[in-house]
């Protein structure tokens, strides 16, 4: 199975919007109610939400594709936002990493993942960090392999009126 990697473009907005609902969805439809859900993704996968998003040139997104079929997608980009402490260092945040489904465990990540590390190294980052749910252990599984640890800071993500916690993983470089 040939896994490629390929920036995704302004046009690319319907399918990664459809992805990215499909992907969140199956993630965490059981970790809210269906209202809450719903509400969700018509505000973070709408076309014009995921087309502004795309035309920020300080925001990276890929997609990894199998025989032109695109599969998961991977969006980075430096934002100290979300954790100001750290600013003290030049940071670069991995934002959305998710692969459908049916090709979980194919190492669709893994090629995701290391663009994002060789971009990281290329460009100079001295940290790289992300949040994942706290309850999402086969991710932080996933990120620990990489060398990410829990950083012990956490951050607020609710999806509608359901609270959720995110912790704060990082890995210095
Ligand atoms: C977490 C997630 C991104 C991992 O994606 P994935 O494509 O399944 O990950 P990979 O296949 O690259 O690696 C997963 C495992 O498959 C293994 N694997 C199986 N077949 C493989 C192959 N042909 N090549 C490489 N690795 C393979 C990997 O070694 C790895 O092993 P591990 O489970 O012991 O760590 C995926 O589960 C996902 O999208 N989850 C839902 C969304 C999500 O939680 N995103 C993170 C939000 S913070």
């Amino acid at each position: 199975m040939e896994i490629t990697v390929r920036r995704i473009e302004l046009q690319d907005a319907p399918i990664l919007a459809k992805i990215g609902r499909q992907t969140f969805y199956d993630t965490f439809i059981d970790t809210c109610t269906p209202a809450d859900m719903d509400l969700f993704l018509e505000e973070n996968f709408n076309l014009l939400q995921v087309q502004n998003e795309l035309s920020n040139p300080d925001s990276f997104y890929f997609f990894a594709e199998v025989n032109g079929k695109p599969v998961g997608y991977l969006q980075f980009m430096e934002d100290y936002s979300g954790l100001p402490l750290i600013k003290q260092w030049k940071a670069l945040e991995l934002k959305r990493l998710y692969v459908v489904n049916e090709y979980h465990g194919k190492g669709i990540a893994q090629k995701l993942m290391d663009l994002f590390l060789l971009f990281a190294q290329q460009n100079k980052y001295e940290t790289v960090w992300l949040g994942v749910w706290e309850n999402n252990f086969k991710a932080q599984k996933f990120y620990g392999k990489y060398g990410f640890v829990n950083s012990g800071h956490t951050h607020d993500f609710p999806i509608g009126e359901t609270p959720q916690t995110d912790l704060w993983y990082w890995k210095f470089l």
